[in-house]
């Protein structure tokens, strides 16, 4: 767990030795949450960041996302979890918690995809800036250019917080 005036972020491991594809979150690790994100007096942004994801790209099966998504996000939202970040996939994606149909709730989840490794799915090697500044976050992607031999910017999608949580602007 990391906090400081601006931001809150727990890390949860969802990687399982039986389950090295899939990954999952246990009850335990749920009610963890509570125990960190509970204590924070200010208004700090709450980041939860995970190997596998809480939501897809599009073209990838529900079977890819960390198991119990479904019960871990009713209490995520609880919470008032603002970002999910997480990996794994080794594709690029910034999107968003609607899929679990919360009402009056919608975080955003950011994926990042292969960084420095050889390891990808046919993108070319990235990472991703985030820029938070409430009410807004920004996410900017950093794309490897091979004949320049370094990380291009793209232009950054914005997101704004919302009655009904993060949607993009
Ligand atoms: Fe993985």
């Amino acid at each position: 767990m990391y906090i400081d005036h601006e931001i809150a972020v727990l890390g949860l491991n969802t990687t399982r030795r039986i389950l090295w594809k899939g990954g999952r979150v246990d009850v335990e690790q749920v009610s963890s949450i509570y125990e960190h994100f509970g204590q924070l007096g200010g208004k700090q942004i709450k980041i939860v960041v995970t190997h596998h994801p809480f939501d897809l790209p599009k073209g990838f099966k529900d079977t890819h996302l960390v198991g119990r998504s479904s019960m871990a996000m009713e209490n995520f939202a609880k919470c008032g979890v603002d970002l999910f970040l997480a990996g794994h996939l080794h594709v690029t994606h910034a999107g968003n918690t609607e899929r679990y149909e919360i009402a009056g709730y919608s975080a955003l989840v950011i994926q990042a995809g292969t960084a420095t490794s050889t390891r990808g799915r046919g993108e070319l090697n990235s990472f991703n800036v985030l820029r938070i500044e409430e009410p807004e976050i920004s996410v900017e992607t950093h794309t490897w250019q091979q004949e320049r031999q370094t990380f291009v910017p793209s232009q950054p999608k914005h997101f704004r917080r919302s009655s009904h949580g993060w949607r993009a602007i």
